[in-house]
């Protein structure tokens, strides 16, 4: 009778296993990998590299749900330029952060130009990177040629500096309350990636660090990104060619340069972006708030572009399109063609303005059609001072708008 019972046992038990293998779940559990298991150290020190290394191919090989690889709270990590690949087996790969995590201090140690990226996540479906933990990249021996970035010796390697995040191919990502600061170049690259959700996130830079755009957008749709703060010394959000359905709402940005479509269109490039919605957002002393920025000579388009509820506190260019833009280093000529601006607005804009020209609409002669503006009440920072509006070939309609936007029909 017992072995009969043990009998009865081993072989519902081997079921269990074999239907479990053939769904492909249950089997392997969900776990979690830390770091310091895999010969971390974490004590700010010692290379970690290949710790994160280890763990995340460990996480990575492991079917399952949700498998985790951990940056314990309490420690500080330093890390070397890493590509961490997929595909991996669980629906879900998350990292951690809850530690700190640090970039190498100097370019030397980056290996100089060799790496685009400190963590470079590729072909990674469902990467979810959260945590309390901070992510330093320790960029100022970057931006030690603060003016042009093409005369400093790293770009005469044919190379610019790195990046801190960087996605690539990496669909339904998640990022969630992570900080990042002083990244050498963007801090979250985001490149050919379907399905984003960004929430909670804190990147910070100098003012007058080159080039350290807080998120950085190309050849990606279904983003989400709210809730977040972001101040640097570039755009604090760039959505560039190839990019298309993104809201951004709940972003308070400042220092920087502002949300930017763009640049798009650059030595003659046909970009396209479409389906843009930010909402609810916040400029602080920052060069720009809402803009697009195309080059001459460039194609394709820039539509559907919704900014809502902005508010603005001391901004510059509080609304800016500019259809000829001109990174300051480089010469730009007259070249024909232009990306094509239409179907743009701007509403429920209100707060301070910290120069004259609060509202540029400065479009090629192609011009620009279909720009939309209401409940737009920009004063100027020093009070009583009046603001005005620059057009050129904008078209269009307004609805209340100070300062008054002249070339658009009034509703
Ligand atoms: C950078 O290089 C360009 C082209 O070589 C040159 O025209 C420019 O003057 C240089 N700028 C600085 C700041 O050295
Ligand atoms: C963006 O917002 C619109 C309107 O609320 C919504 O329909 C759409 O699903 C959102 N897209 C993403 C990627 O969250
Ligand atoms: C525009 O904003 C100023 C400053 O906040 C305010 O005094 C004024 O009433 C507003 N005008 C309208 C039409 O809302």
């Amino acid at each position: 009778m017992v072995m009969y019972m043990a009998t009865l046992h081993s072989v519902s038990f081997l079921f269990v296993i074999a239907t479990s293998s053939i769904l492909g779940i249950g089997y392997c559990q969900d776990s979690s990998y830390n770091v310091l298991d895999f010969g971390a150290t974490g004590d700010g020190n010692a290379d970690d590299s290949q710790a994160f290394v280890a763990a995340f191919r460990k996480a990575c090989r492991t079917p399952g749900t949700i498998q985790t690889v951990n940056f314990p709270p309490g420690k500080a990590f330093s890390l070397k330029p890493l590509t961490l690949e997929g595909p991996c087996k669980a629906n879900n790969l998350q990292v951690q952060v809850d530690g700190n995590v640090a970039a190498p201090a100097t370019v030397g140690e980056w290996r100089g130009c060799e790496a685009g990226c400190l963590l470079c996540f590729q072909n990674v479906n469902g990467l979810i990177l959260k945590g309390a933990g901070l992510i330093d990249g320790k960029g100022s021996s970057w931006w030690s040629s603060k003016s042009n970035l093409i005369n400093t010796t790293h770009e005469e390697d044919g190379c610019a500096p790195p990046a801190l995040l960087h996605f690539h191919k990496c669909d339904n990502l998640n990022l969630h309350g992570i900080a990042s600061k002083d990244s050498p170049r963007g801090h979250v690259v985001i490149h050919g990636c379907t399905g984003v959700r960004i929430s909670n996130i804190h990147i910070t830079a100098p003012e007058d660090s080159p080039n350290t755009d807080g998120i950085d957008i190309a050849f990606s749709s279904q983003l989400d990104i709210r809730n977040s703060f972001i101040g640097t010394g570039d755009d604090c959000i760039a959505i560039k060619g190839g990019s298309s359905f993104i809201n951004i709402s709940n972003v308070a940005c400042g220092p920087g340069h502002g949300i930017s479509v763009g640049s798009l269109g650059e030595k003659g490039a046909e970009d396209r972006v479409q389906q843009v919605h930010v909402q609810g957002c916040t400029f602080t002393k920052t060069q720009n708030a809402a803009r697009i920025k195309t080059w001459m000579g460039g194609a394709g388009y820039a539509r559907s572009i919704f900014f809502n509820q902005i508010t603005l506190i001391e901004s510059g260019n509080p609304i800016i399109i500019d259809q000829k833009y001109c990174d300051g280093g480089n010469h730009c000529p007259p070249a024909a063609g232009a990306v094509k601006v239409s179907d743009v607005s701007f509403r429920g804009f209100h707060g301070t303005s910290a120069v004259e020209q609060a509202i540029t609409l400065d479009c090629s002669d192609l011009g620009c059609t279909n720009i939309v503006m209401d409940r737009v009440n920009i004063t100027s920072a020093v009070p009583g001072k009046p603001l005005r509006a620059l057009c050129n070939n904008a078209n269009g309609k307004s609805g209340f708008t100070a300062p008054d936007v002249p070339c658009l029909a009034k509703k």
